[in-house]
């Protein structure tokens, strides 16, 4: 019986699945260099009024999700509920307003929401986001989700589509919601329970509902791109006019809101086209209030996050291949305590030689020990017997073709460096 098991919601990433995240994470610096985005790395929690204050309650991650606690010290600290007011903050703080305009951060993060955890849904999960700072410019907006495409494209993804909308600014929002709040009041009755109080608390969530019922009354909802004020109408007609010069294909989605709460004029989200329950691939947007809500001054932002477990998953279903992890090139093998000490000296020079080996462990049998080599996958084997002690030199197995020969010992750095591609 296992007396410890990771954390419902939590996993362990076994070394075999390594090779998709360092896949995952070398295309996304790969796609940061290629757009200019310098790394960020931020606290694994806050204070926890940089999330409220952030994505607002009236969400699921404030009301229901977040990881707070109270430290020694009586603080209220959270576990980073997500990237992006980390960000701010940490722009706020180190006063990157007084670089050029805007700054462009990237991060790996992991989050932490206390979600039911499903296929793709877990309560810690990892973020690869970008943020742009001080920039109102549409084009930027337009950037961002080329950006988030291309990455995609990149991993050889290619079945997704990208949607959408404008949710508009503090100007025209409020009489937008009015309407959506007239329109739902109406059907009050006929609402799951999460709408009741979204009714009240947050109404533009009320558009999300995965729910039949609740569906069937937001396709009928009064639609926000129709009551834009002049300037987002003008903003959002310029992002889609940018997206088209760049050649990316999009969808207008009328309902699509988000599930943070800082977001101004565009919103996006890259869907996979076989959803089957695991979620969006990746989402973001415009949040223009942000960073004045967190103490900054008024500074424009837009940006993007996707998590790595989601886009593994879809590598795995998509059959992506992936390039296979480096095995070590040799295995060295000995029989007897002075062939030991001969193969550790050995294995320590063929590692100052930039060669990576695996010395054999404990009193184990030249059988067992090449049973083990082989299992590693290792291109060779250097066996040390008493022979090899006695006249200084080793017996080189090449595995793939199960040859060996006999060479000195001071030869065999320079024939493993040869050898290798
Ligand atoms: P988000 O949509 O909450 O946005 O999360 C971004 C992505 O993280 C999702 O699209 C999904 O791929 C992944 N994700 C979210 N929750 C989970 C979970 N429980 N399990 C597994 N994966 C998950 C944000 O967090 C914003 N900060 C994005 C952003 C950046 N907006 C502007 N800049």
């Amino acid at each position: 019986m296992v007396l410890y098991k990771a954390p419902r919601g939590t996993f362990d990433i076994l070394p075999q699945d390594h090779a998709y995240w360092k896949f995952v994470k070398e295309k996304a610096v790969e796609i940061c260099r290629l757009y200019g985005y310098q790394p960020l790395s931020t606290p694994v929690f806050e204070d926890a009024r940089l999330f409220t204050r952030a994505i607002v309650q009236g969400t699921d991650i404030v009301d229901k999700e977040m990881y707070v606690f109270k430290d020694r010290s009586g603080q209220e600290l959270a576990l980073r509920a997500e990237g992006t007011a980390p960000v701010c903050r940490a722009y706020i703080e180190h006063g990157l307003f007084n670089l050029p305009q805007p700054v462009k951060l990237y991060y790996f993060a992991s989050a932490f929401r206390y979600e039911r955890p499903q296929a793709g849904r877990f309560r810690q999960h990892h973020q690869f986001g970008f943020e742009a700072l001080g920039e109102a410019d549409p084009a930027l907006d337009a950037e961002v989700i080329e950006m988030a495409q291309r990455f995609f494209l990149s991993l050889g993804l290619s079945d997704f589509s990208i949607q959408i909308n404008s949710i508009g600014c503090r100007s025209c929002r409020p009489g937008y919601l009015e309407l959506l709040k007239q329109h739902y009041a109406k059907y009050r009755n006929h609402l799951c329970s999460d709408c009741q109080s979204r009714l009240a608390r947050n109404p533009l969530r009320l558009l999300d509902c995965k729910r039949a019922s609740c569906q069937q009354i937001a396709q009928s909802a009064p639609q926000i791109a129709l009551y834009l004020c002049s300037q987002c109408q003008l903003h959002f007609q310029n992002v889609q006019r940018y997206l088209t010069v760049l050649n990316i294909p999009f969808e207008l989605n009328h309902r699509l809101v988000r599930g943070l709460d800082y977001y101004t004029r565009t919103v996006f989200e890259v869907e996979p086209r076989e959803t089957t329950g695991q979620g969006t691939l990746g989402g973001g947007g415009r949040y223009d209030n942000l960073i004045e809500d967190l103490g900054g001054k008024p500074t424009p932002g837009v940006g993007f996050a996707t998590g790595l477990e989601r886009i593994i998953l879809n590598l795995k279903k998509q059959e992506v291949k992936i390039p296979e992890s480096p095995k070590p090139m040799a295995f060295i093998a000995w029989v007897g305590e002075a062939a030991k000490i001969q193969g550790l000296r050995l294995a320590s020079s063929l590692r100052a030689a930039q060669l990576s080996v695996i010395m054999g462990t404990g009193d184990k049998s030249l059988k067992t020990q090449l049973r083990h080599a082989d299992s590693l996958g290792v291109s060779y084997v250097v066996i040390i017997g008493e022979k090899e002690l006695a006249d200084n030199s080793v017996v080189l197995r090449e595995m793939k073709y199960g040859t060996q020969k006999t060479l000195p010992l001071g030869q065999l750095i320079q024939i493993l460096k040869e050898s290798r591609i």
